[in-house]
């Protein structure tokens, strides 16, 4: 039985991970200081003599023994990043310095859930690893995505500085039961609007494309670039490569909710980028791992988790 931290493990992902992590049979403690996790996440697993729960801000150290670090602790959607900026930055570039530091008193393995938001409004479609991003250093995302690409940089000298076993996803957008409700993510959006009978919401003309990952195909991910050879250590992109555009998505979603809801066209925000598509190659060989789950068969679940809220 390993003893796995999760941070930000009342999150969305968290709470996924945690409750996967439990059913492999580990010892999980759970840190998060609740800026968006919710303890209904994670309600389901408090009874389990395995789960600990720890409220602990990221940005200060931490002393425990584990295993193994799953450091997810950040606000992830814009609405939520964006509050408080500078708490962003400080959580993701503190609270890697911090978990970074405890993993190597440890000698513990340590995961990074980083972002397809490191590349930025990327130039090229679709992004491989080894494309280093357009991204604007002051603008409204910058405390993310900065924030991000920093806790990178610390990740990787802390494997050449102390030699720790570090490992690194890229993330693109994940989707699923237990997201934000208002959180401005556009999966969780549009399944709102659609339930309470208002019009989508779509920014822009809604030819822009995203990809989307279905919560379980991500977190079998993490757990496999966890388990992987020492030498792997990313960054690796994980995502689901199948693009869809905004405009489409609203209407598959309006269908499978038998919405009378109709489509709304509001001005694009700045930074947002055009299109957005994970290169998976590096996944599907290093860690034999590709999504599974068919958009509609995951938009299907997560509508019947927003119609039990
Ligand atoms: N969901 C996605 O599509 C996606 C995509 C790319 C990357 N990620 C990354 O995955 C991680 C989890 O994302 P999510 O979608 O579950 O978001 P989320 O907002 O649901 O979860 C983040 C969790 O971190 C906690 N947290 C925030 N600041 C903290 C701090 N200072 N100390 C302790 N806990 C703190 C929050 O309370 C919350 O429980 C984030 O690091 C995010 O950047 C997610």
């Amino acid at each position: 039985m390993k003893r796995i931290l999760v941070t930000g493990g009342a999150g969305f992902l968290g709470s996924h991970l945690c409750e996967r992590l439990l059913k492999d049979n580990n010892e999980v403690l759970r840190l998060d200081n609740f800026y968006t996790g919710r303890k209904e996440n994670i309600k389901h697993l408090m009874s389990s003599h395995n789960f600990e729960l720890i409220r602990h801000d990221a940005c200060f150290p931490l002393y425990v023994e584990v295993d193994q670090i799953y450091n997810l602790a950040c606000p992830a959607s814009p609405v939520h990043y964006q509050h408080d900026p500078v708490q962003t930055t400080k959580t993701s570039v503190h609270g890697a310095i911090n978990m970074l530091g405890l993993a190597k008193r440890l000698k513990a393995r340590i995961l990074q859930a980083s972002t397809s938001e490191v590349y930025g409004d990327p130039e090229i479609h679709p992004q491989p690893e080894s494309y280093w991003g357009k991204v604007n250093p002051i603008g409204l995302r910058s405390c993310y995505d900065e924030g991000k690409r920093c806790a990178e940089t610390l990740f990787f000298d802390y494997r050449r500085q102390y030699g720790l076993q570090i490992k690194v996803l890229r993330i693109f957008n994940t989707y699923g039961p237990r997201m934000h409700t208002n959180d401005g993510r556009v999966v969780s959006n549009f399944i709102v609007q659609a339930i309470r009978g208002q019009d989508l919401t779509i920014y822009g003309d809604g030819q822009q494309t995203r990809s989307f990952c279905y919560v379980d195909d991500l977190i079998s991910a993490m757990i496999r670039m966890m388990e992987s050879d020492p030498e792997v250590t990313g960054p690796i992109n994980v995502g689901n490569p199948q693009e869809t555009t905004m405009l489409t998505l609203a209407n598959q979603i309006i269908k499978l909710t038998g919405s009378k809801s109709k489509v709304i066209f509001k001005p694009l925000p700045s930074d947002d980028p055009k299109q957005r598509q994970p290169d998976i190659n590096m996944a599907r060989a290093e860690l034999g791992w590709e999504p599974t789950i068919p958009l509609e068969t995951g938009l299907l679940k997560t509508i019947a988790y927003f119609n039990q809220t």
